[in-house]
């Protein structure tokens, strides 16, 4: 039992599409491996955007009481976080850019308070699940930009390599079909809940 909190962050709006099957993939084999796991979905939270109202700037939290609730809690007390999403016009859905972008306040305690996230030694490690309809060398750029600043910002060392990205994954279902994602996401997951 490795014990890691595990957090599963769905940033689809479709529930039970690609992305999240492949995070369902992922989480079920790292609870099997002994994490504590726990999902949550971006879209059930109604989550406001940022408004930069530089509140957070010199307090390190958020003004705006919403979805975010308890959510920089859980972020920050696991061990390991896995971020599922489609791509939306080559990048994040609105809804998780929104989650993203609320982290603003954990960028000010951090950069402009000088104030640790995490306890003296806790150290999270950060994954990406993402698909996209289309195909190219290209795709995932926009992305993986996006997943790179944000776990720096939190503070969490983001696992690229090990990381999975599909290209033509579609329509609803379209992840089923694939050769080889849910082999991969449960090895993932495994890896995920053992590795220290
Ligand atoms: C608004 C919108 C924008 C999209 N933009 C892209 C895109 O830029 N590149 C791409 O490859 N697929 C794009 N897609 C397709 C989705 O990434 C694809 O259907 C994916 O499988 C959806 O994953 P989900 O089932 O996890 O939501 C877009 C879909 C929507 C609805």
């Amino acid at each position: 039992m490795s014990g890691f909190k595990i957090l599963g962050v769905s940033g689809s709006p479709r529930k039970g599409g690609n992305s999240e099957t492949l995070l369902d993939w992922t989480l079920e084999a790292a609870e099997a491996a002994g994490g504590d796991v726990e999902k949550v979905r971006v879209c059930s939270l109604d989550i406001n955007p940022c408004r930069h109202c530089g509140w957070c700037d010199t307090r390190g939290e958020c003004v705006q009481k919403d979805g975010m609730g308890d959510i920089y809690e859980k972020y920050l007390a696991a061990d390991r976080i896995v971020i599922a999403t489609p791509l939306f016009f080559m990048n994040a859905p609105a809804q998780l850019k929104a989650f993203i972008d609320r982290f603003q306040c954990m960028w000010a305690k951090r950069y402009l308070l000088n104030k640790e996230l995490r306890e003296p030694g806790a150290e999270a490690r950060g994954w990406l699940l993402a698909v996209g309809g289309t195909k190219g060398p290209s795709l995932f750029d926009g992305i993986d930009q996006l997943m790179k600043c944000f776990y720096s910002i939190t503070d969490v060392r983001f696992d690229s390599g090990r990381s999975l990205r599909y290209r033509s994954v579609d329509h609803a279902g379209d992840i089923l079909e694939h050769a080889t994602a849910r082999a991969d996401a449960e090895a993932l997951g495994r890896l995920i809940a053992s590795e220290n």
